[in-house]
C-alpha cells in the first residue's frame, strides 16, 4: 500500500527521526534555492536534543501566550517570516503600484515541487473551497450522473457538489468513512459505484476525526473504471508530505492557510496535465490565456492556471512561497512525524481517562495530526467551553454528523507540554463532573 510518498509506522518512527537527524544539514541546504528566505535563528536539527530545534520553530510564530492554539485544522497561523514577507512585498508593490503578477509564475514552480507535480498542473486559488468548486462546477456532468464522497466531507468539499446537484440534477451518494481500515473505505466506495458514477472525491484526511484515506488505492480503483478522482487535501498538504506524482489522482485541492502555514486567502488546485481540458473554465479573464480574437475565442493556457484570472493579491502568493520554503527547511517528513507523535501522546492520555472515547482511528497509520474525542460524562459543548475558559486551550467542537465531540489539531508551533495540558485538563474536567 502506498498512500503517499513516505510511509510512516509506529515501529519505524524513532529510526526515521534519527535518520533525518543524521542527514539534516543536507536537508537544510536543499532549501536554499532561488526565492528562499533567510531563516536565521533555526538551529540545525539534533536528533539527540530535538527540543532546542522545536523551541526555535515555536519562536518563529507570533502566537499569543495567553492561550494555546490547537486548531490548525480550522486555520493555521503563519510564521513571522511569512507575515514579514507578505508585508514587505505588499509595501514594495504599493510603492511602485504594480500587480507583481510575475510572482505567480515563480511560485508555481516551487508549489509544483512542493506537491510533486508539474508546473503546468498548478493553479493558485484563494482557498480549498474555491479549488474544489472549480472541479465540481467545471466537469461535464449531466442530470443523473453520480458523485461519491464521504459523509464527513467538510462543507468546503460537499457544498460545491450539492450546488451542482441543485443546478444540474447530478446525484450525490455518500458513505460513512470506516475508521478501522483502509480496505474498508475502498469497499464502501466500490459498493456505491454504478455505470453512472462520474466522480469519486475523498478528503485526503477527514476534518471531523482525522481519518487518513489510502488515496493511491482509490486512484487505482477510479482509474480502472474511468471515473474522475478528486482529493480535498485541505487537511493534508503541510501536515504530511504530498507527492501527487505517486498518488495518481486527477485533481487535488488544498488551502494555503492551514497546515502549510501560508497567508490567509491562499489555496492551490492541481489538475493532472492530461485532464485539464475536461474542466470548463467557467471564470475566464486576463491571465486565463495569452491570445484571443473578437469576436472569436480565447486560446486558454494549456495548464491549470487558466483558472486564474484578473488582478490578484500576489503578495499572498509570495507569502505562500516563504511558507513552503520554511516547511521544506524544517523537513516535511519531520513535521509529519512531530505531529503524529503529539497525537499519539494525546491518544494514549485521553484513552486512559474514564468516560473518554477517541473517535480518531486507533491505527497510527490511519491518523496523523488530528485527534477527536468525547466524554460520556461531560457533553462536548461544556467540555470544549471548559477547555477554553478554564485552561485556555483553543480546540474545536465537532458537530458534523452528530459526532458531538472535541477536536485537537496540533502543529509545529505546539509543544509536547501543550498536548499534555489537554490531557490533564480533560482529566480534571471529567473527574469534577
Ligand atoms: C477537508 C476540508 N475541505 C475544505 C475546507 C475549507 O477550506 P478553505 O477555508 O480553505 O476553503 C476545510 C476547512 O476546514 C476542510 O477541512
Amino acid at each position: 500500500m502506498d498512500f503517499f510518498a513516505y510511509r510512516y509506522t509506529r515501529m519505524n518512527r524513532k529510526h526515521f527521526v534519527k535518520t533525518l537527524g543524521l542527514g539534516s544539514s543536507a536537508l537544510w541546504a536543499a532549501g536554499c534555492g532561488k526565492g528562499s528566505t533567510q531563516l536565521g535563528g533555526l538551529p540545525e536539527f539534533d536528533s539527540e536534543k530535538p527540543s532546542r530545534f522545536w523551541k526555535s520553530v515555536r519562536d518563529s510564530y507570533a502566537l499569543t501566550q495567553d492561550r494555546v492554539y490547537l486548531n490548525c485544522g480550522g486555520l493555521g497561523p503563519a510564521s513571522t517570516v511569512v507575515t514579514d514577507a507578505v508585508a514587505a512585498k505588499s509595501a514594495e508593490l504599493q510603492r511602485i503600484s504594480e500587480t507583481g503578477h510575475a510572482i505567480m509564475g515563480e511560485v508555481r514552480i516551487e508549489a509544483a515541487r512542493y506537491l510533486g507535480a508539474e508546473t503546468e498542473e498548478i493553479c493558485f486559488t484563494r482557498n480549498a473551497t474555491e479549488s474544489n468548486s472549480i472541479i465540481a462546477a467545471g466537469l461535464d456532468l449531466k442530470s443523473g450522473d453520480e458523485v461519491i464522497f464521504e459523509s464527513h466531507a467538510h462543507p468546503g468539499g460537499s457544498f460545491p457538489w450539492l450546488s451542482r446537484s441543485q443546478r444540474d440534477g447530478i446525484r450525490v451518494k455518500v458513505f460513512d468513512p470506516d475508521p478501522t481500515s483502509f480496505a474498508g473505505n475502498l469497499e464502501r466506495i466500490e459498493a456505491l459505484i454504478t455505470p453512472r458514477t462520474r466522480v469519486i472525491q475523498v478528503s485526503h484526511i477527514t476534518a471531523p476525526t482525522g481519518i487518513v484515506f489510502d488515496v493511491a488505492a482509490i486512484a487505482t480503483l477510479a482509474r480502472s473504471k474511468g471515473i474522475w478522482f478528486h482529493i480535498d487535501g485541505a487537511q493534508s498538504a503541510g501536515m504530511i508530505p504530498v507527492d501527487l506524482s505517486r498518488i495518481g489522482c486527477d485533481s487535488y485541492a488544498t488551502s494555503g492557510h492551514k497546515w502549510m502555514g501560508g497567508p490567509r486567502g491562499t489555496g492551490i488546485l492541481y489538475i493532472a496535465q492530461d485532464r485539464v481540458e475536461e474542466v470548463a473554465t467557467l471564470h475566464a479573464g486576463g491571465h486565463s490565456g495569452d491570445s484571443y480574437e473578437l469576436p472569436g475565442g480565447i486560446e486558454f493556457h494549456k495548464g491549470a492556471r487558466r483558472h486564474e484570472y484578473g488582478t490578484r493579491a500576489t503578495e499572498l502568493v509570495e507569502g505562500l512561497r516563504v511558507a513552503m520554503d520554511f516547511q521544506t527547511r524544517i523537513g516535511k517528513e519531520r513535521i509529519e512525524a512531530y505531529g503524529a507523535e503529539r497525537v499519539e501522546e494525546l491518544y494514549r492520555g485521553l484513552e486512559a481517562i474514564d468516560s473518554v472515547s477517541v473517535l480518531t482511528p486507533s491505527d497510527p497509520e490511519m491518523r496523523r495530526s488530528i485527534i477527536t474525542f468525547k466524554s460520556s460524562k461531560v457533553a462536548f459543548d461544556p467540555l470544549n467551553n471548559a477547555l477554553s475558559r478554564d485552561y485556555k486551550l483553543r480546540c474545536r467542537r465537532v458537530t458534523e454528523r452528530g459526532l458531538d465531540a472535541v477536536r485537537v489539531s496540533p502543529h509545529i508551533y505546539n509543544s509536547p507540554e501543550n498536548c499534555a495540558r489537554v490531557v490533564e485538563a480533560v482529566k480534571a474536567i471529567v473527574s469534577a463532573a
